[in-house]
């Protein structure tokens, strides 16, 4: 696995393993994908650039720094990426966001693209894609593919829980993208669920079954 990095962070760890919990539910199911989202935003957004600024304060001049470089954007895929949207837009509230719909077909479990509205400068922002599961790596690798052919050329990848294959896929089509992931589950099931995952997160995060 490469471009991989796993978030250990105590308080990322206790909230995935209530997200894991099959009696958690709806209601905390969602508050804590935004929660979780949010903390992963703080290590996501760890390298961005900073440049050096002069602020007066009410007694003197502070030498200090500010946020530089490229803009960023936020592109979930739909529907489980919409959990993670407002906790990364409370760490960058300015942030633009984009939204493309892929779901698996149930029969081939192959990526199926149904909606698309993305920022008109989205070739010119750092996007970072957000969907809570990486299983076969599908919907994933298509979403990334589809921003490259916008002209995005910075991309990261922000999912909860990554299956291995699933992360050896995007490193395999996409070598240039960083996957950030708060857990590496081993097995996809004969579906592919991943094992032992969270379930359905979509259905999870909006009580659709
Ligand atoms: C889930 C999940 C990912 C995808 C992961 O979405 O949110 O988008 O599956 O699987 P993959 O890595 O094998 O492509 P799903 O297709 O269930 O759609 P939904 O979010 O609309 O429920
Ligand atoms: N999508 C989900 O929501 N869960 C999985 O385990 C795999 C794909």
């Amino acid at each position: 696995m490469k471009n991989v990095f796993v978030l250990d962070h105590p308080l990322i760890q206790h909230k995935v393993s209530l997200l894991r919990d099959k009696n958690t539910i709806t209601k905390e199911f969602r508050e804590l994908v935004e929660e979780v989202a949010m903390l992963m935003g703080y290590e996501v957004t760890r390298k961005m650039p900073l440049k050096e600024v002069e602020i007066e304060t009410p007694v003197g001049i502070a030498k200090t720094k500010v946020i530089s470089g490229k803009k960023m954007g936020f592109v979930p895929i739909l529907r489980a990426g919409l959990g993670m949207v407002d906790g990364m837009l409370k760490l960058l509230p300015m942030a633009k966001v984009g939204h493309i719909g892929v779901y698996r077909d149930p029969e081939t479990l192959k990526p199926v693209e149904y909606y698309c509205k993305l920022p008109l400068d989205v070739s010119e922002r750092e996007i970072v894609i957000l969907d809570p599961m990486l299983a076969t790596g599908g919907s994933a690798s298509a979403a990334i593919s589809f921003l490259k052919e916008k002209g995005v050329t910075s991309i990261k990848l922000v999912c909860i829980i990554a299956a291995r294959y699933g992360i050896e896929v995007v490193n395999r089509e996409h070598p240039d993208v960083e996957i950030y992931c708060a857990a590496v589950d081993e097995k996809l099931n004969e579906h592919a669920y991943i094992v032992p995952g969270l379930g359905d997160a979509g259905d999870r995060l909006f009580g659709t079954k």
